[in-house]
């Protein structure tokens, strides 16, 4: 829906090209019979990672912060409540049950006659509520005095306290039991509050509430936010890099991600904290935690459902080396290494084995098709080549039909990369993985950074990248258009060299608008909406507008990487039969281009361009002007074997054109 309400206003203005008049073009040749290389299925793709609020308060739908008491301030996010004259006596416990998955809960025993005492939690930055939209509230409770039954009133309340709608749940057993209602909000709300009170003398211990939408993407239950996965899917992503980033290092060892904590019954997943949570102290979220309900079963999952390609990222015994560069001794990497080996069994195994059989029971006995696993994530020096090697055997042995992902470290020169790439090389490494967070700038003189590239050894995986007119998690800093221009640009390189750089994904994916760490982002939300920025346009144009092989574009027998402020890649889709081509004009001013095309004549015909374009380097895309940049669809007219275009300053154009 967002993504309708966003673009396409569709610009019929049938041009036709002997009406352009500008300045002389000089001729730009477009090779259409010298096929050049294949386009990778999977070039562009998505970086999940969960860094400012992407998972818990964003697509993991829960809207119950700390739902389980397990923060390592169990009340975080919930306060005692009393309502008309209610009182009590309230107490949080930990029961030590070795057979219950928490161990916390809270007693909430009222003691007055009249009114309701209880609980009131937060939500993420509030409750995102939709008028008349329906919300599956699960309490997990029991009666705190064996003897009688008890009830619970559950309401949801705006910021004032208005009741939105409330229910009652009634008959609680002494016996630890699920209870499950229906709320309907009689308004929208974006920052509500829920409460779960016990009206009158009674007493009821709860170890769970917990709060989803009934309208998740494919209507699973405790499942994700529909509008982001949509966003998501709408973009066509090749892979889906999970789940992270630095997520997967950990800040010290104890923290790191560990795949195998992150499935079978989300209620026994065990919560850790966010890494991010003060990174920034100046962003600090100290509320930051990971309870995992997104966890590898949902992001292959995810994947699949996309129709993208899963790459999960493994720790691979080193903590990030950004805070502690916790090691683990090399004599004790094995469990490392079987952790990768029995992801593959998760993920492709049979269900006879033990790990496809948990997959099964998860409800999906078919395999995941997992093809590609990363090695590290950001890792660099000797410590990583060591237990690369390590890891390298050992899978390669079992697995040669998985593709590994390998680090060049965190930044695209300098002495750790030449040094990574030197070992990789030697290593004969399937793939490295280069990160790129720079300015504008650097994106516009990096555009031919792959032209010179080796054809041979390793393929790349440009794995993050992002263009930043500022520093990182600088507040002021935007998703503006300067950055997508300039990412647009260089993307032409990739696309160009697309022999060599066969997968490409921007980060961060996702950020909450009141609770980011890192900026710029993909894709901006708050607890109702979703605001795609100019950068995300500009991936899901090339993503959408893949094709299947490279033909040349060249001026003066020259690639076009910046000259006259131009930037220029083709590839013709065979399925469609079209040629595809992508022009990048980062002068302010209109353009036009005379266009030969070799090999081929196109019929009379209405060819269309999507244009994404704005006057203004520093415009953005923001939450009350959600679709100041967005994709246009313009029209024209092309025939024979030539054409002259004309196209907008500061402007990113995708023209295809029957063949
Ligand atoms: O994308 C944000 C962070 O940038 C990633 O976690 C890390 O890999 C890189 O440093």
């Amino acid at each position: 829906m967002i993504a309708k309400r966003f673009f396409y206003s569709i610009i019929s203005c049938f041009l036709f090209f002997n009406l352009v008049r500008a300045q002389p073009a000089s001729e730009i040749k477009v090779l259409l019979n010298q096929r050049v290389s294949a386009v990778s299925t999977s070039m562009w793709g998505i970086f999940f990672e969960d860094i400012n609020f992407a998972a818990d308060g964003g697509i993991y739908a829960e809207l119950i912060k700390n739902r389980s008491f397990n923060f390592n301030d169990p009340l975080m996010g919930w306060t005692w409540i009393n309502k008309d004259g209610g009182k009590g006596d309230n107490r949080l416990y930990n029961s030590g049950d070795m057979l219950r998955p928490n161990k916390r809960y809270v007693r909430i025993q009222s003691t007055s006659d009249n009114g309701s005492n209880g609980l009131s939690n937060e939500g993420f930055r509030g409750i995102g509520l939709k008028k008349d939209a329906g919300y599956r509230l699960t309490v997990t409770a029991r009666s705190g005095d064996s003897n009688i039954a008890a009830n619970l009133v559950v309401e949801l309340v705006d910021s004032t306290g208005k009741v939105l709608d409330e229910n009652q749940i009634s008959g609680i057993t002494k016996d630890w039991n699920k209870y499950e209602v229906i709320l309907k909000p009689i308004k929208t709300d974006a920052s509500a509050r829920l409460n779960v009170l016990v009206k009158g003398k009674g007493v009821v211990e709860i170890e769970t509430v917990s709060l989803f939408p009934v309208d998740t993407w494919k209507g699973r239950k405790n499942g994700l936010r529909s509008d982001l996965v949509q966003l998501l899917a709408d973009m066509k992503p090749g892979f889906v890099r999970f789940p992270g980033g630095c997520i997967v290092e950990g800040r010290e060892l104890a923290s790191r991600y560990q795949w195998k904590k992150t499935v079978g019954d989300p209620a026994e997943r065990e919560l850790i904290v966010n890494r991010w949570n003060t990174e920034f102290k100046h962003r600090s979220t100290p509320d930051y935690f990971q309870s995992f309900g997104l966890g590898f079963y949902e992001y292959f999952l995810l994947s699949e459902d996309i129709g993208a390609e899963p790459l999960p990222i493994l720790n691979c015994g080193m903590a990030c080396q950004y805070n502690t560069s916790e090691l683990v001794d090399m004599k004790d990497l094995d469990p490392y290494i079987q952790d990768a080996l029995d992801l593959i069994e998760f993920a492709n195994g049979a269900v006879a084995t033990q790990w496809g059989k948990l997959r099964a029971s998860m409800g999906h006995p078919e395999p995941f098709n997992l093809k590609m696993m990363g090695v590290g994530n950001e890792q660099w020096g000797p410590q990583y080549i060591e237990r690369f090697k390590k890891f390298n055997s050992a899978l390669k042995e079992k697995h040669p039909e998985i593709k590994l992902i390998t680090s060049a470290g965190p930044s695209p020169e300098g002495d750790r990369f030449t040094y990574l790439w030197d070992e990789l090389v030697k290593l004969n490494a399937d793939f490295v993985d280069e990160h790129y967070y720079q300015t504008p700038s650097w994106f516009l003189k990096n555009a031919s950074r792959y032209d010179a590239y080796p054809r041979k050894g390793p393929k790349i995986f440009a794995g993050e990248y992002a263009a930043h007119s500022k520093g990182q998690a600088d507040p002021t800093s935007r998703n503006n258009w300067e950055s997508a221009l300039a990412e647009a640009a260089f993307m032409t390189g990739l696309e160009r060299n697309c022999d060599v750089v066969q997968m490409c994904s921007y980060a961060p994916l996702l950020a909450h608008k009141d609770a980011w760490q890192w900026n710029p982002d993909l894709i901006w939300f708050d607890n109702l909406n979703a605001v795609p920025t100019p950068n995300y346009f500009v991936q899901k144009l090339f993503a959408t507008n893949k094709g299947s092989y490279t033909v040349s574009v060249l001026k003066d027998k020259e690639v076009i990487a910046g000259k006259d402020s131009i930037y220029a890649s083709a590839t013709i889709d065979e399925k469609s039969k079209e040629v595809i081509l992508k022009l990048v004009n980062i002068s302010p001013r209109k353009t036009s281009m005379k266009f030969s095309f070799t090999g081929e004549s196109f019929k009379s015909q209405n060819a269309s361009m999507e244009v994404l374009k704005n006057k203004d380097l520093t415009a953005w895309n923001s939450f009350s002007n959600p679709s100041n940049i967005g994709i246009e669809l313009q029209k024209l007219k092309v025939s024979g074997r030539s054409l002259l275009l004309s196209i907008d300053g500061n402007s990113v154009n995708v023209l295809r054109i029957k063949l």
